[in-house]
């Protein structure tokens, strides 16, 4: 096998190894960034005691849901304060991370509407 040829394979197999590392890393990054909403919005998002909760829920309404807080349109209390501290970047991570996460078998308290 000339040089070349060996490279490649390495590159291609280096490439295919390389994949789902990139995956473990984006959800290790999303769940680090989730673990800051945790302390209201509870584990992996299954909230309790009235807050609303963010597991299973749809990944465009969250981040919806962040960018109005951001930006001030939806009322809220904490969320204001709280959203402006994530670029887009991060709260796409963080709503693919929660919509990911599942909900308790009792279904869990109801999420509040958009
Ligand atoms: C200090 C407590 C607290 C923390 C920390 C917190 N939240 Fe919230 N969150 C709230 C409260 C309270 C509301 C209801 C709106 C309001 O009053 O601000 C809310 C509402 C929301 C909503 C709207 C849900 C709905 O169904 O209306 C989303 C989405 C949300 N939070 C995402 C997040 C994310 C993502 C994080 C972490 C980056 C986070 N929150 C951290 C308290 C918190």
């Amino acid at each position: 096998m000339g040089t070349s040829k060996w490279l490649a394979r390495w590159m291609a197999l280096s490439a295919l190894l390389a994949m789902p590392l990139w995956g473990h890393a984006q959800d290790v990054q999303g769940r680090n960034l989730a673990a800051s909403c945790a302390a209201c919005h509870g584990t992996d998002g299954n909230s309790a005691g009235g807050m609303p909760p963010l597991a299973g829920q749809n990944k465009g309404l969250i981040v919806r849901a962040m960018r109005e807080f951001r930006s001030g349109s939806r009322p809220a209390t904490v969320m204001h304060q709280l959203a402006k501290g994530y670029t887009d970047a991060q709260i796409e991570t963080i709503a693919g991370y929660f919509a990911a996460q599942g909900k308790p078998s009792d279904g869990g308290p109801p999420y509040s509407t958009y």
